[in-house]
């Protein structure tokens, strides 16, 4: 009888995938082993589909714009929107909070190849006078929002198997930034592999084949095969506030967005922000035959994202910014196998150093293979009443993907400073700012001192003796 690792072997040759274990004879018995572990991973039912739609598929994707329409959301109190509503809302987010129903989501499952930093993402220091990481920031968020509504806010966070062992080393490091061991919970996501343009799964060495996390729309099916679903439900959690780790002002924890989410009973909610020009390459909130979308600005003609209303403001003016609540039920459904629910998987051609087949590492200059990624906002569609809101972008984005220029540490620290300064102001304080609302000092508010305007003004309030706000100065 044949044993384990040749059935394995076997369904690979009979899949046309058999140049995985080419070199196996060659590896020493602990990396056959690894091999052998990686490839039992590999759902090859899934790879063949996969090649078969994206790789060897004539038909290159555009999507039917017929009835696309900008979707509709309610707008900020401060933008003509209703502020008996907002109140409402935030009335309902902070009982949700109280009675404990809340989670917050972070995906921290990427590679973070643009930034071209060494350790996970989240361990990137970007405060900008004490340096905090963005695990850091995100842990003081949490531990104020459960100090403001009373409760332990339980922290759910995506990795991959490329960062978790550094992820989860970082954590002890830090003593967990003050919060309860128990609150926190790691979440390893699934690694799909790479192809050439044969849809032949690419070595990255001669003993392990070249995978990738299977973006972020695979956190709702790692969150239900890992368990956490359980564990929400066991916790009594079916409000999830989903945001990524590369944005650090994001309110993570934002009461009027739990409640409008409540109130609308939303499977799936998602903040929006206003486009800051027409092309703007974010994803556009759409409605499309009374579905709700996100339509990628690279499937929207550049004519359609030009449109204008009447008034002269951009049509399509609705901008994603990766912040959504998720129904915990939803999320069991989205993130399960039943037909009709499962995320589909996007292409990306990308440059994929491997072994070819005389051995040798190659590393490729042009594209030469693909990569294969499912989208968070792609559950839009099969989402029962989902919520849109509006956010001010100045409050909730300001994302770390570059190494410099747009969306870079540098842009980020400045929104962080431009901030706090907003908030120093609307506590009736006075500081001099620029044009475009920088501070001429650098300071921070730490965020286990308070987590938006609202708190901080609060706080301030009843800060005795209050901070004196010189450069390098922390209000905490
Ligand atoms: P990005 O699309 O910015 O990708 O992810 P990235 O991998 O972080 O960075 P680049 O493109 O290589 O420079 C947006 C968010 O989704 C998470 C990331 O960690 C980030 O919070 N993400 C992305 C995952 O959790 N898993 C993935 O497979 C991809």
């Amino acid at each position: 009888m044949a044993n384990f690792p040749d059935i394995l072997i076997d369904s690979f040759n009979q899949a046309g995938q058999g140049q995985v274990f080419q070199f196996f004879d060659e590896l020493d018995e602990t990396m056959q082993a690894e091999l052998v572990a990686q490839a039992e991973t590999i759902d090859l039912v899934e790879v063949k589909e996969l090649v078969e739609e994206h790789v060897k598929g004539s038909q290159h994707y555009s999507l039917n714009l017929d009835g696309l329409e900008p979707a509709p959301y309610q707008a900020l109190a401060t933008k003509g929107g209703d502020s008996a509503q907002w109140d409402a809302a935030w009335e309902a987010g902070s009982a949700a909070l109280r009675a404990g129903r809340v989670a917050a989501f972070t995906v921290a499952g990427g590679q973070g190849t643009r930034l071209g930093y060494d350790g996970p993402k989240g361990t990137y220091p970007v405060t900008p006078v004490t340096e905090k990481t963005l695990f850091q920031v995100f842990a003081e968020k949490i531990a104020r929002s459960g100090e403001r509504f009373d409760v332990t806010i339980p922290w759910y966070i995506l990795t991959s198997e490329i960062n978790d062992d550094a992820t989860v080393a970082a954590f002890e490091a830090a003593d967990f930034f003050g919060l309860s061991r128990e609150s926190v919970h790691f979440i390893v996501q699934g690694l799909v592999p790479a192809v050439d343009y044969e849809g032949k799964i690419l070595l990255a060495e001669k003993g392990k084949i070249a995978m990738t996390p299977d973006g972020h729309g695979g956190s709702l099916r790692a969150l239900v095969r890992s368990g956490a679903v359980d564990t929400m439900k066991a916790q009594g959690i079916d409000i999830v506030c989903y945001f990524q780790v590369d944005n650090p002002i994001v309110q993570c924890i934002d009461p009027a967005f739990i409640g409008f989410h409540v109130l609308g009973q939303s499977e799936l909610s998602s903040k929006m922000v206003p486009k800051a020009y027409a092309l703007e390459k974010v994803g556009h909130f759409c409605i499309q035959n009374g579905k709700s979308l996100v339509v990628e600005y690279s499937d929207m003609p550049n004519e359609m994202q030009e449109e204008t209303k009447v008034d002269g403001g951009i049509r399509f003016n609705g901008g994603s910014v990766a912040i959504h609540i998720f129904d915990r039920d939803f999320i069991a459904r989205a993130g399960g196998s039943g037909e009709g629910s499962k995320l589909p998987f996007h292409r990306a051609d990308k440059k994929i150093p491997h072994v070819n087949a005389a051995g040798k590492i190659i590393q490729p200059d042009s594209p030469n293979g693909v990569k294969f990624e499912m989208f968070v906002f792609d559950a839009l569609p099969l989402a029962k009443n989902p919520v849109i809101i509006e956010a001010a972008r100045a409050d909730d984005f300001s994302p770390v993907k570059n190494a410099e220029g747009v969306d870079s540490p540098q842009s980020s620290k400045e929104d962080q400073l431009r901030m706090f300064a907003r908030w120093f102001k609307a506590a009736g304080e006075s500081i001099e700012t620029d044009g475009s609302g920088l501070p001429a000092i650098k300071f921070e508010i730490s965020p286990r001192f308070a987590v938006d305007e609202a708190d901080f003004v609060s706080q301030w309030a009843t800060l005795d003796p209050k901070t004196e706000i010189k450069d390098g100065a922390v209000i905490q």
